[in-house]
C-alpha cells in the first residue's frame, strides 16, 4: 500500500491525554494507511489506545479530556492533520462515518429511529425532510431491518440490540462515506448476531465502496474481513502487515498471544485459557523499553532498556520485536 494510492494516510501520530488526574501517552509514532474500498482491522487489548487513535484527530474525546496531537493525516490526497492545518472534523458524518464503541451513547433514546437517520442525510446530502424519510427507510431496508417504513417511528428501546446496531450502522453510512470507523461493533452483542453484523459491513463494503477501520479486541472477529491488519499495544503498533501475513504468519509474541486466546473448534470445552498473562502498562507511567517485555515469553536483555522500533518482516509486513529480528537474522544464516 503506497500512501499515493491510500484514501487515509496516518503518518507519525502522537497523541497525548491530559485529565485532571493524569497525563496518559495514548498513541505512539503511530503510522498507518488504508486502501479505498479496503479494511484495515486495529487489534489489542482494552486500553491499548484504539479508540483514542482514530477519534481523537476527529476531535472526538471522552468527556473531561483534552489531547495534544502531533503527526500528519491525510485523507483523500489532502492534508487534513498537521503542518498547522486541522480540518478532519469537518470530514466527520459526510466522508468518514463513525460507529462507536458505547452501544448506549450511539443512539438517543427519546427520539424516534427514522429522525436520527435523517438528520444525517438533511445535514449532510442537503435533502429535504420527505426526502431523508425516504432515504432513511432506504438505509434500514439495506440494513436488514424488516418493515423499515413502520421502523422509522419506533424509538430505540423498541428493537433488539442486533437491530439497533443495523440502525447505527445505517446513520452511520447515510451520507455514503468513503470511509467507515467502526469501533468495535460488535462487542456489546451475542456471537450469532455479530457474524451477522460482520456480514452486513462487507455487503455494504461492496456495494457502496467504502473503506473501513474496524476496530476490536478480539482478532478472531476481523479475521474474516480484513485486508490489512494493525495489531496496537501500550499506544503503538507492534505489528502490521496483510491479514494473511499477520494471522498466518504472526511475527510479534504480543500477536502471537492475541491468536492464541482465540477459541478454536478444536478447544476442548473447560481446557485452561492459553492466553496472555499480565496486564499491559500504565500509560501514565514513563516506558522504558519495551511495553511488551513483562509478559513476553522470549524477551531478550535488550528489550528492558531500549524500544524496539517496527522494522520490516518482508515486503510490506513488519514488528516491533529484537527478538524476532535475531530469529529472522539467525534463518538466513
Ligand atoms: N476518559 C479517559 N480518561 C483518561 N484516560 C483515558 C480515557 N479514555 C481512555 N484513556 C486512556 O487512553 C488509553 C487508550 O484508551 P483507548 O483508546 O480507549 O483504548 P482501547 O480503545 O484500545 O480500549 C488508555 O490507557 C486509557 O487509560
Ligand atoms: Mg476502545
Amino acid at each position: 500500500m503506497s500512501s499515493s494510492e491510500a484514501l487515509l494516510d496516518v503518518s507519525n501520530l502522537d497523541v497525548t491525554l491530559h485529565t485532571e488526574r493524569a497525563t496518559v501517552r495514548a498513541s505512539r509514532a503511530v503510522t498507518y494507511s488504508v486502501a479505498a474500498g479496503r479494511t484495515l482491522a486495529i487489534v489489542g487489548e482494552s486500553g491499548s489506545g484504539k479508540t483514542i487513535l482514530n477519534l481523537a484527530p476527529l476531535g472526538l474525546l471522552p468527556p473531561g479530556v483534552t489531547a495534544d496531537i502531533t503527526g500528519e493525516v491525510r485523507f483523500d490526497g489532502k492534508l487534513v492533520l498537521g503542518d498547522g492545518v486541522n480540518q478532519i472534523a469537518s470530514h466527520r458524518g459526510k466522508d468518514i462515518g463513525v460507529i462507536f464503541q458505547d452501544p448506549l451513547s450511539a443512539l438517543n433514546p427519546a427520539r424516534r429511529i427514522g429522525s436520527q437517520i435523517m438528520e444525517v442525510a438533511e445535514q449532510h446530502l442537503g435533502m429535504t425532510a420527505r426526502a431523508a424519510s425516504a432515504h432513511a427507510a432506504e438505509l434500514l431496508k439495506m440494513v436488514g431491518i424488516p418493515d423499515p417504513v413502520a421502523r422509522l417511528s419506533q424509538y430505540p428501546h423498541e428493537l433488539s440490540g442486533g437491530m439497533r446496531q443495523r440502525v447505527v450502522i445505517a446513520a452511520a453510512i447515510a451520507a455514503e462515506p468513503k470511509l467507515l470507523i467502526a469501533d468495535e461493533p460488535t462487542t456489546a452483542l451475542d456471537v450469532t448476531v455479530q457474524a451477522q453484523i460482520i456480514s452486513l459491513l462487507r455487503q455494504l463494503q461492496k456495494r457502496i465502496g467504502m473503506a473501513i477501520v474496524l476496530i476490536s479486541h478480539d482478532i478472531g472477529v476481523v479475521a474474516g474481513m480484513a485486508d490489512a491488519i494493525a495489531v496496537m499495544y501500550a499506544g503503538a503498533i507492534v505489528e502490521i502487515g496483510s491479514a494473511d501475513d499477520v494471522l498466518v504468519q504472526p511475527s510479534h509474541p504480543y500477536t502471537r498471544g492475541l491468536l492464541a486466546s482465540v477459541p478454536r473448534l478444536d478447544t476442548p470445552l473447560g481446557a485452561p485459557f492459553r492466553g496472555l498473562p499480565g496486564l499491559p502498562p500504565d500509560l501514565s507511567r514513563p516506558l522504558k523499553g519495551c511495553a511488551f517485555e513483562e509478559r513476553c515469553s522470549v524477551a531478550l536483555e535488550a528489550c528492558g532498556s531500549a524500544r524496539p522500533p517496527l522494522q520490516p518482516v518482508a515486503g510490506t509486513h513488519a514488528a516491533a520485536c529484537f527478538a524476532n529480528v535475531r530469529a529472522a537474522l539467525a534463518a538466513t544464516r
